[in-house]
């Protein structure tokens, strides 16, 4: 019997955020690496493994019986946090989908909110969409960090019920100042990726696009502001 997973810089960090003694809920499982890895570490007591799709959700039990955890975990075929009762878990992890998936499962789940269920969040896209959702929605996000694996680098949120206050355009798009030592490199490859986007935009003559141009402009000059204030302080 295998005894100890791996995980990936990116798994590993939302693992770190998962408090210790939890029952855990991941959401969108697919081979359910992270909650067998803290099953096996003994961080976890119990896990749901749950996912949409029936392939995934079979990687699920294949890792439970490699491992030998299986006695611990139970599968749930599911969208989102439809097959979760209130009660059943202290923490849930929703890792490796669009923001605005996790936005949409959140919502699904107000009892998430009401019973200020701790959550690991960590999106692969539409990151201002999903910060901005969680504002609006009585959530707050008490920090973030950074996984790198090769030249990507992946956001990971502990997010909280709770007010967290109104963010600028520019925390929308790379969360509020965070002491991750990587937060120098992820403002700079925001920014290129902001100048790219503008510089494409300024060919196009529609209102729309210029409209949305001025929009990424600022957010731009706040996020080179940003990357400013952090060098200084690195000094
Ligand atoms: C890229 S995998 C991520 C697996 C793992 N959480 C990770 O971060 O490595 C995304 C998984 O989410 C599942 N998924 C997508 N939308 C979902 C939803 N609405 N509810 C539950 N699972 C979902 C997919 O079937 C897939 O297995």
């Amino acid at each position: 019997m295998k005894q100890h997973i791996e995980l990936s810089p990116r798994l590993r960090l939302a693992a770190d955020l998962v408090p210790q003694g939890a029952r855990l809920a991941d959401v969108g499982t697919d081979h359910a690496y992270l909650p067998a890895c803290l099953l096996l570490e003994g961080k976890i007591p119990w896990a749901i493994a749950s996912d949409l799709r029936q392939g995934p959700l079979n990687r699920a039990r294949e890792t439970a019986r490699q491992y030998g955890c299986g006695d611990k975990m139970a599968f749930r075929l599911c969208n989102g946090l439809a097959g979760i009762r209130p009660g059943e878990v202290d923490a849930i992890v929703i890792a490796g989908m669009g923001g605005e998936t996790i936005a949409q499962i959140l919502e699904a789940a107000p009892w998430v909110r009401e019973e200020k269920i701790p959550l690991v969040l960590q999106p692969m896209s539409s990151l201002p969409e999903l910060r901005e959702w969680l504002e609006k929605n009585g959530y707050a996000i008490a920090r973030e960090q950074l996984a790198q694996e090769g030249d990507t680098l992946y956001v990971v949120m502990g997010v909280t019920a709770g007010e967290m206050g109104e963010q600028t355009p520019g925390q929308l798009w790379a969360g509020r100042q965070s002491r991750d030592p990587l937060r120098g490199e992820y403002l700079a490859q925001q920014e290129r990726k902001l100048r790219r986007a503008v510089e494409g935009m300024a060919k196009s003559r529609g209102e729309e696009t210029q409209q949305r141009r001025r929009e990424l402009e600022q957010v731009l000059s706040e996020i080179s502001a940003m990357k400013e204030e952090w060098q200084k302080w690195q000094m």
